[in-house]
């Protein structure tokens, strides 16, 4: 089944590379595959060969040389795989770029329990749980971690690295055709770290400036009376201590920065799409959506949270 218009194809993975890393380190898993079975298959056919010969006491006279068979296939034939196992591992290494190069895209990506904080220091801009790339330009990814070890992987483009509290890891990547893929947290994090997605969306350099521009701009101003008094309940909830609306009052740190929430394609790091539908739920309570995030339910009456959701819904 196709996914929805701008979501991320699920059945897509490691196996359908999308960038030069990633089709070197797919290449490599093709060769360790085709290795492997073939390795498997000269040594059943020995096992079958064992089985059913027949053989007589004399074939092994006592202080007969080792048999030919098993130097052979117990020595040789292992170490002359494993040593092009090798050979075939430092090339796809030195295809995999260590360092970005000075047109590279600065992204700085830190994990949290469970979702991630993306930033683009060069354009002041900040955004939550979507990272956008430009295709045919590579981009250099500074993971970090503000708790726990968490590992970034977006399987189509590359390798997987780890993201450490207090030290940054650098990632270099490079899509060479557009897309939306879906990037899962790859290392256990707790409760939630299945639901620790992440949305990355590869785009024409065109597009990948104009979304640029428009997440650097601060909040559009509530545009219809619902939408301010929700502004005036975001307020006095409190919900600015952890969240931050650029050209608000609000500038809480610890959440993810809601400037531009209705401009995301899903809610709670992948988890849900970004409908109004699911943005309701996750405001009334994000532990049905999410059990054991920090976010608490919102205790408001049905009006104080529709005028809330037709804020939120308006920060595009
Ligand atoms: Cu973060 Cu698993």
């Amino acid at each position: 089944m196709a996914p929805p218009p701008g979501m991320p194809d699920p059945s897509s993975g490691a196996l359908d590379p999308q960038g030069p890393a990633a089709r070197a380190i797919a290449d490599l898993w093709w060769a360790m595959l085709a290795l492997g079975t073939a390795t498997f298959v000269v040594f059943a056919a020995v096992l079958v060969a064992g089985l059913v010969r027949r053989r007589s006491p004399t074939d092994h006279p006592p202080g007969d040389r080792p048999d030919r068979l098993i130097v052979l296939g117990g020595v040789a034939l292992p170490a002359l795989v494993l040593v092009v196992v090798m050979a075939l591992t430092v090339r796809t290494m030195r295809q995999v770029p260590g360092t970005a190069p000075a047109h590279a895209v600065a992204i700085e990506v830190v994990g949290h329990r469970w979702w991630y904080e993306v930033r683009y220091p060069d354009h002041g801009v900040v955004t939550a749980n979507e990272v956008h790339l430009p295709v045919g330009r590579p981009v250099e990814l500074r993971l970090t971690s503000a708790d726990v070890i968490h590992s970034f992987w977006i399987p189509v483009l590359g390798g997987k690295l780890d993201m450490l509290p207090e030290d940054v890891n650098t990632l270099v990547l490079e899509a060479d055709r557009p897309g939306v893929h879906r990037s899962q947290c790859a290392e256990f994090c707790g409760l939630q770290h299945a639901n620790m997605g992440l949305i990355a969306v590869v785009e024409a350099e065109a597009d990948f400036a104009e979304w640029l521009a428009g997440q650097r701009a601060p909040a559009v101003l509530p545009a219809s009376s619902a939408a301010r008094r929700g502004q005036a309940v975001f307020s006095a909830g409190g919900c600015g201590s952890c969240h931050t609306v650029r050209g608000t009052p609000a500038a809480g740190q610890g959440g993810p920065d809601l400037t531009h929430l209705a401009s995301r394609r899903t809610l709670a790091a992948a988890t849900v799409p970004n409908t109004p539908e699911d943005l309701a739920r996750w405001v009334r309570d994000p532990h049905e959506v999410k059990r054991g995030v920090a976010m608490p339910p919102a205790r408001l009456e049905e009006g104080e949270l529709a005028a809330l959701l037709s804020y939120l819904g308006g920060l595009r």
